[in-house]
This record gives structure tokens, sequence and C-alpha cells, in this order.
């Protein structure tokens, strides 16, 4: 019932928002976070705070972020990112946020422009206190070669990957496309992500609130399938391909 549901419902939008998560790159090899075998289940999360105060904290943050690379590094978008690729193609994708940090959105063809990372991009380390940046490989082989925890070298500050931890602000400038995005598009289409991480999970809701239909494609319930016009419980490769073809 609810593919036939989601289907009608996305064939009849015309400016339709995407919104992912760590689901849609599960495909990819990448693995997510709160299914049983996702990070969370096997890395404690070390968050802005600590980072910042805790030479520990931060080695443990880098050893979890090098030992993640090498299968984000040479992940391959999958049949989920090409069916986004598909709506810009067909000209009904007004814009793509995602929370992922993989890049692989961009690596699958959508324009960079049309892709807003909500918690950043594990392209580059960044000195968080002169803003000096190094290509991501190169952080990681300085860790590998013994320097635990890198710090910058052009002024000494502590170097972290450019991503968003918790309890770190979130990019100002992004947040507010995304939420203008939701503001003024007729769909929004949220797929593999449990919904359940502020201030992400307000894009969707945002969207409901100014009249758009809100589709969920994911494996697990959320806590949004409630306010949704259909939630379609699957996996991404079988179900979403269908929902954005046009035709029959
Ligand atoms: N098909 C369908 N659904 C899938 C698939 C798949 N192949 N693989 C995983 N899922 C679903 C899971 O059921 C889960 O509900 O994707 C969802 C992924 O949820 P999370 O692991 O919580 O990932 P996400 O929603 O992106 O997390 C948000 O939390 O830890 C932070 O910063 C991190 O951006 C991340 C944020």
């Amino acid at each position: 019932m609810d593919v036939q549901t989601a289907r009608r419902l996305v064939a009849g939008a015309s400016r339709i928002v995407g919104f992912t998560g760590a689901g849609i790159s599960t495909e990819s090899g990448v693995p997510d976070f709160r299914s049983p075998n996702g990070v969370w289940a096997r890395n404690r999360i070390v968050d802005f705070q600590e980072f910042v105060s805790s030479e520990a904290g931060r080695v443990e943050y880098w050893r979890q972020k090098v030992a993640a690379w090498p299968a984000m590094r040479d992940a391959e978008p999958n049949a989920g990112h090409h069916a986004f690729v598909e709506l810009h193609r067909q000209g009904r994708l007004s814009a793509l946020v995602t929370q992922n940090i993989d890049r692989l959105h961009q690596r699958s063809g959508l324009p960079a422009e049309a892709v807003l990372e909500l918690h950043g991009a594990t392209t580059e380390a960044v000195c968080l206190s002169c803003g000096d940046t190094i290509e991501f490989d190169e952080a990681c082989r300085r860790v590998e070669d013994g320097e635990e925890a890198p710090r910058c070298r052009q002024c000494g500050g502590l170097l972290k990957p450019a991503t968003v931890s918790f309890g770190q602000a979130m990019p100002a400038d992004v947040m507010l496309r995304a939420e203008a995005a939701a503001r003024t598009c007729d769909l929004l289409l949220a797929v593999g992500s449990s919904l359940v991480v502020e201030p992400a999970a307000s894009i969707p809701r945002i969207a409901r609130q100014a009249g758009a239909v809100l589709i969920i494609v994911n494996r697990d319930p959320t806590p949004l399938d409630g306010i949704a016009g259909a939630a379609v419980h699957g996996e991404i490769r079988d179900v979403l391909p269908g929902l954005v073809t046009r035709g029959d």
C-alpha cells in the first residue's frame, strides 16, 4: 500500500527536496551509525567538548576516523544515489540535503551546488585555531606514522576532520539554505535516516509544516513516520528507483 501511495505522491511532485542519512551509503560499504552493526555499536562518541579538552579524546576520535576512512574513500555510489541523480535529470530535484560526510552524492553526478552537507565532509582536516587545512589522506598518514592527534604545522593548533561533531556548531549558511529549500518544496523525500539527530531532523518537519508532502524510505521505523504521506520500510535499492522513474 505505502509503496503505491509513495509512487503516486512522488510522480505528482515537481519541486522535490532529497534528505539523506547514512542508510543510503550502506550498500556502498559505508556503515551507518544506529543499525545493529553500525558505527555506534563499535565506537564510543567523542563529542566536540571532549575533542577540544582532552588529548586522549582526540586520539580516540582520530583512531575512529582513520579506521573508517578506507571504506569511505573507496566507496562507489549505489542505486539510491543514482535515483536522486535521475530526479535531478528530470529537473525535479530542487536540493539534496544530506547528513552524510562521504561525498557519494557528488560522486554520483549531482552538481556540488545542489548538495547541502549539514555535517560537513571527510575530505580534509582543518585547524580549529587558524583555519589552515590539509588533505584527509595526509592527516591519516600522519596518524598512522605515529602522530596520534595531529597538530597544525602552521600554528600548532588542533587539527580536526572537517565534519561536525556532536556539540559542534552546524554550518549556519548550509542550514539556512536547507531550511529555505524545505519551506519551498512540494515534497521532501527522506531516505536512509533514523531522523533522530537534531537539528538535521528539523528539516523534514519544516517541509511538512510548510505544506509539503513528506515521504520516508527507511528499513526501520522513524519518529516522523506519523506525519509522512507515506513511510516505506524496506531496502533503499528495492524501493527508491521505482519511486522516481516516470511513466506508468
Ligand atoms: N536500506 C534502507 N534503510 C537502511 C539501509 C538500507 N540499505 N541501511 C540502513 N538503513 C537505515 C537504518 O534502518 C537506519 O534507520 O538507515 C538509517 C540510518 O540511521 P542512522 O544510522 O541513525 O544514520 P543517520 O540518520 O544518518 O544519523 C544522523 O547521526 O551520528 C550522527 O552525524 C551522524 O549524520 C549522522 C547523524
